[in-house]
């Protein structure tokens, strides 16, 4: 259950912009653009103290758009996201309790993972896509590639450094179920989703 609305957000939007919102204002033009850019998803960290705010205005302004709660660090912050109205929730590194929340509630969870440690771990959690971040620290996509060698079961978002000159790399492989950033959330978000439509649809002709 939980893999399949994975695979929905990431059909969906194998883009997830990462955002750090420091005032509810911020927030409605920023979902605003995403949505008119046909970007679906987006991840509120809780790095700020308007965040879950931020996620409760966006779950119930933008019902069609799956908002998901990121740098969620303890069970505490997990909770509060959910009740805001999350619906898949990301940390930086791997928390077990959040891990075991988020599957009492069946819901999506992201943890960071980048080591085979890590990654074994996620596993005996029952998880099947781990974030591998910060991406660009952490070896990119040739890291990603030699873990999917005994961990072929295993998706990753790469976060971290990935930006307009290395998503086209980061999506074409096939061990990567989608990518996270700021990138989108940069300058002209509608121009930044125009930039990202075209990049997909070339992907959609490539894959076909
Ligand atoms: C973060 O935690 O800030 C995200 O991973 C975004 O990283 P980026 O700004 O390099 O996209």
């Amino acid at each position: 259950m939980m893999n399949e609305k994975l695979d929905l957000l990431f059909n969906r939007c194998p883009v997830i912009p990462v955002a750090v919102i420091r005032s509810l204002d911020e927030a409605l033009p920023m979902l605003t653009a995403l949505q008119k850019g046909g970007v679906m998803a987006v991840e509120i960290t809780f790095r700020t103290s308007c965040a879950a705010d931020a996620i409760k205005l966006a779950s119930k302004q933008f019902p069609d758009m799956i908002i998901g709660a990121g740098t969620i660090l303890n069970r505490t912050q997990a909770e509060e996201a959910l009740e805001a109205g999350a619906s898949f929730l990301v940390s930086p590194g791997l928390s077990t309790e959040v891990a075991e929340l988020c599957a009492e509630k069946n819901i999506s969870y992201l943890p960071g993972c980048v080591t085979p440690t890590e990654i074994m771990q996620a596993i005996s959690l029952g998880l099947s896509v781990v974030k591998f971040f910060p991406a660009d620290v952490y070896g990119g996509l040739s890291a990603i590639k030699a873990l999917s060698a005994p961990f072929g079961s295993i998706r990753f978002m790469p976060t971290g450094g990935v930006d307009f000159s290395n998503l086209k790399e980061f999506l074409a492989c096939d061990a990567v179920a989608a990518v996270g950033g700021s990138f989108i959330l940069k300058g002209d978000i509608e121009e930044n989703c125009r930039k990202l439509s075209t990049i997909l649809a070339d992907r959609k002709e490539d894959t076909k």
